[in-house]
């Protein structure tokens, strides 16, 4: 089933991506969209919390069934995705920065959490969380993150319609899924190069779990994995955070 023909929607929840994949362990099928006015227990990376003021931007998750657990690209494909439905809606565009944010000038619009269950070492579901801040004013922001975060209204400072953006969204996620699924991994990486904040040859530092590596970044990897090299080797890394950039 395409994804967007099925679209189940709540006024609140505590998160679509729980909902989502409460469905699909219900046996709910591969293109089911679930979305919410808000959230009242949204999460992001790392655990961190995602804030989701109630009609003021998109919370939905998408309920794939990938034919591998290889799923370490499906953020960049729902990045890209993204990054075209804001361009088909509004005229803007949004730059990417690895593995699930969406950018704009400094500030994040938008973010990505991706989670895959499994059986033994078989990919059963992925559940695909978006989350786009279309509407938010400065106030609609809990103060801590006001200064590094932005929405398509603060942007373009006219009120936007969601649902203009949701209906270019579902074929923009069907032909980005679309090309995982031809196994265009190449291709996926290299336009999410190209719509990337980080240039390629820069230095930067990665947070990873075992602590901070600092080299030049050479790129995304097929698998989706970022490539940094460090004292003359290179090495991919699946979970890792950018910490700084320099010019
Ligand atoms: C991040 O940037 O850390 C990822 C944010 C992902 C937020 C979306 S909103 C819809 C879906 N449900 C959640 O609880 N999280 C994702």
């Amino acid at each position: 089933m395409e994804i967007g023909a099925k679209i189940f929607r709540v006024k609140s929840c505590p998160s679509t991506n729980d909902l989502a994949k409460e469905m699909a362990l219900s046996g709910e099928e591969e293109g089911t969209v679930v979305i919410s006015d808000e959230q009242t227990k949204g999460r992001g990376m790392k655990g961190r919390k995602w804030y989701s003021a109630r009609k003021k931007g998109i919370y939905l998750s998408v309920i794939l069934r990938p034919p591998h657990s290889n799923i370490s690209l499906l953020p960049l494909v729902a990045g890209l995705a993204v990054t075209d439905a804001v361009f088909d809606s509004v005229g803007l565009r949004i730059k990417l920065r690895w593995p699930n944010d969406l950018i704009w000038g400094k500030k994040k619009l938008g973010g990505i959490l991706c989670e895959g269950g499994f059986l033994g070492d078989r990919i059963n579901y992925a559940i695909l969380g978006i989350g786009l801040n279309v509407n938010h004013g400065r106030g609609d922001f809990p103060e801590e993150i006001r200064h590094q975060a932005t929405s398509l209204k603060l942007i373009s400072k006219e009120d936007m319609d969601e649902n203009i953006v949701l209906k270019n969204l579902w074929p923009a996620l069907n032909h980005w899924y679309g090309r995982f699924l031809q196994d265009e991994k190449d291709k996926i990486a290299c336009h999410f190069q190209e719509n990337s904040i980080l240039p390629l040859g820069k230095e930067i530092t990665l947070v990873t779990e075992s602590g901070e590596v600092a080299g030049i970044y050479r790129g995304i990897h097929s698998q989706g994995s970022l490539i940094l090299e460090s004292r003359g080797k290179r090495k991919s890394f699946f979970s890792a955070e950018i910490k700084t950039m320099k010019k």
